[in-house]
């Protein structure tokens, strides 16, 4: 029996453009789902889809969806239903960081780290939880940051805004247990993706800071947007038909939260 099995499943995945959510979209496809997925880089989402249907023959389509705007979730959100009848997974992966010391932060940085990394999620959760909640069934995963779990020098506010996070899916993992809705989060540590070469690209504090981390991995590098997508697809699978409300990080050993 292979529960980690996705056909007939629709996945609706924010952030699925590019780094993990890009890997997350083609292994839910290669496990057999049909996926939407909702990213405000249009392009890069239609050149994601393309490749992962042509390689998969799954069913993979791509909106324009900015997660900071509610009204564009709800019709991302809307269309993908009415397109795909369903959607039984709704994985949060949209986010977006610069590193910073706190004092030197604006409060329109803030807005904006806030926005995308938390308020995305309130506007997808609320927007799909009806429809689930109709079903009767469904998995939510959102993917928070180890930062949020440990701190993490220069990056305050995204640090909280993941944390955030974690507090805001145990509470929907107990609000929605009774409609057949797990929620849990998933919480990377330094993975190689598009956002973090940019990062690396804005300054010598960055860069500095992004290059000192590796020697504080067990593993000695930095790990790869394919080393998360499984454990997404596991926690969304019947495989854990009874983890909910639960924090997973996948980190290569850089923290070991008891
Ligand atoms: N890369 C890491 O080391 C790392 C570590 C911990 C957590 N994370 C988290 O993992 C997730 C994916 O990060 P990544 O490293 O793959 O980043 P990435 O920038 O490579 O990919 C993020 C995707 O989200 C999309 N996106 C950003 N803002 C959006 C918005 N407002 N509306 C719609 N789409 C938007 C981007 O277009 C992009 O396709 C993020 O939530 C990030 O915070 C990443």
């Amino acid at each position: 029996m292979n529960l980690i099995n996705f056909e007939n499943k629709t996945v609706l995945i924010t952030g699925g453009a590019r780094g993990i959510g890009r890997a997350i979209a083609g292994m839910f496809a290669e496990q057999g789902a049909d996926v939407m997925i909702g990213d405000f880089r249009i392009e890069d989402a239609q050149i994601a889809a393309g490749e992962i249907s042509l390689s998969t023959g799954r069913r993979i389509e791509a909106m324009r969806a900015d997660v900071t705007d509610f009204e564009q979730v709800k019709k991302l959100v809307g269309e993908t239903i009415r397109r795909f009848d369903k959607i039984d997974v709704l994985v949060n992966s949209a986010g977006w960081d610069r590193l910073m010391p706190f004092v030197k932060t604006t409060p329109d940085l803030w807005e904006r780290i806030i926005s995308v990394n938390f308020r995305g999620v309130l506007h997808t959760c609320h927007t799909t939880l009806p429809h689930m909640c109709e079903r009767k069934q469904g998995s939510i995963i959102n993917i928070s940051s180890d930062t949020a779990r440990v701190g993490s020098f220069g990056e305050a506010i995204y640090a909280a805004s993941k944390a955030a996070i974690i507090a805001f899916s145990k509470t929907l993992a107990r609000e929605h247990a009774r409609d057949h809705i797990r929620v849990n989060a998933v919480c990377p540590g330094l993975v190689e993706t598009p956002l973090i070469e940019e990062m690396r690209a804005d300054d010598d504090f960055t860069a500095k800071i992004l290059g000192s981390i590796v020697n504080y991995i067990p593993f000695k590098r930095l790990g790869r947007p394919e080393e998360i997508a499984p454990v997404v697809l596991f926690l969304a699978s019947d495989a854990a038909s009874y983890i909910t409300g639960q924090i997973l990080s996948v980190n290569g050993g850089l923290n070991m939260v008891g």
